[in-house]
């Protein structure tokens, strides 16, 4: 098959290539786009480290293809901060509360969770477990995770009690 055109808006940025049908949307933001924040583990859809958001759904990067991101919003965890580099309260929520060690599974988890409070602001554990049970942690364990989610919808709902959990 022939190289297709494609344009995609990343982190709000209209970006226009010509790319192998084959080519993963997650090879495209890394090596087209310089992105490498999006972390490719076992690039056949197990572990979530490549989740991103394509047109606001969490989706593994590994198993979508550029072309068929093609005239989509795609957000990375480039994009999730503030412009002026101010951590989003799901990324604020992971530094705070040992949500994280090497940071290998972190822009997945970060995405997967910014996605899972949108839809669900105020979700209980087992919500929070089952949303995330799609993305892998081998080092941090799960607990500083989970209390990151947990914090991370406090601050989303406007409260401070879950950020001044006792550690
Ligand atoms: S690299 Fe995509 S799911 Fe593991
Ligand atoms: S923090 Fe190392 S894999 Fe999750």
């Amino acid at each position: 098959m022939p190289d297709a055109d494609i344009r995609m808006r990343v982190n709000g940025v209209t970006r226009r290539a010509t790319v192998p049908p084959r080519l993963t949307l997650a090879d495209y933001l890394r090596e087209h786009c310089g992105l490498t924040g999006t972390h490719l583990g076992c690039e056949h859809g197990v572990c979530g480290a490549c989740t991103v958001l394509l047109d606001g759904e969490a989706v593994r990067a590994c198993l979508v293809f550029a072309v068929q991101a093609d005239d989509a919003d795609v957000t990375t965890v480039e994009g999730i901060a503030a412009p002026d580099g101010e951590l989003s309260p799901v990324q604020a929520a992971f530094r705070d509360n040992h949500g994280l060690q090497c940071g290998f599974c972190t822009p997945g988890f970060v995405l997967s969770v910014t996605a899972l409070l949108r839809d669900n602001p105020d979700p209980t554990d087992e919500e929070i477990r089952e949303g995330l049970s799609g993305n892998l942690c081998r080092c941090t364990g799960y607990q500083g995770i989970l209390k990151a989610v947990r914090a991370a919808a406090g601050t989303a709902a406007g409260g401070a009690a879950a950020a001044e959990e006792p550690r």
